[in-house]
């Protein structure tokens, strides 16, 4: 499973980088907002500075939301790096764009999917990633993880090369149990990364070989 990180915040994106673990990024226009990043020529240097510090997709979301505009939004951020993945919402004229950008190899990411039939839908049109937002359907008493193993089990039926990119992760059990259910690819926020760290049985045990090898060191 890839663990992509999901945030615009450079020193925590070096410090997963750091930790030897990160596989790429995912940015959305609230994140880069969050990182007070404003302006065309800002948000294009910020995405720069994302590539240069990853090894890794990086996808970058477009704000338009008509065709036309989503195409020429969607170029752009492509030129900037071979490792940006276009992110498109699932909207129709998001589908349409999704469908045209693959067809001149253009790798894209469909953002906001909370539905199977969505998910088919961008599959269909070619999305390299769709991101089922498990965290938002929890929060409204739906069922986040039922839709990653939904979407797992319709590609496999199909052998759709679209993958499964776990989005709005929020806490550790929720990236275990996508790693459970074959989600390709997951993103979260950095201390859900970092929180696979921790076991108490792991401090305690640290502690103890510790203070047993300063005993006959001392
Ligand atoms: C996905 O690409 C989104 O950026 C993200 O995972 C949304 O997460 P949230 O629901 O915690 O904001």
């Amino acid at each position: 499973m890839k663990f992509f990180i999901d945030t615009a915040n450079l020193a925590e994106i070096q410090e997963a980088v750091d930790l030897g673990v990160l596989d790429g990024v995912t940015t959305n226009p609230s994140l880069m907002a969050k990182e007070g990043i404003r302006g065309t020529d800002a948000v294009m240097a910020h995405y720069q500075a994302i590539c240069d510090i990853v090894d890794g997709d990086v996808s970058a979301e477009v704000i338009a939301t008509d065709f036309e505009g989503i195409i020429r939004e969607g170029e752009a951020l492509a030129d900037l790096h071979p490792n940006i993945v276009v992110k498109v919402p699932m909207i129709k004229d998001g589908v349409k764009a999704i469908k045209c950008f693959s067809d001149k190899g253009i790798r894209t990411n469909c953002t906001l999917i909370f539905s199977a039939g969505q998910a088919i839908l961008a599959a269909k049109a070619g999305a390299t990633y769709v991101s089922p937002f498990v965290g938002r359907l929890d929060d409204i008493g739906a069922d986040g993880l039922g839709l990653i193993a939904q979407i797992i089990e319709i590609f496999a039926n199909y052998g759709y090369a679209t993958e499964v990119l776990a989005a709005s992760v929020r806490h550790v059990p929720h990236l275990i149990q996508c790693a459970e259910l074959g989600a390709d690819v997951v993103t979260c926020p950095l201390n859900v990364i970092t929180g696979l760290l921790n076991h108490p049985l792991t401090d305690k045990g640290l502690a103890t070989f510790l203070a047993d090898h300063k005993k006959v060191n001392a």
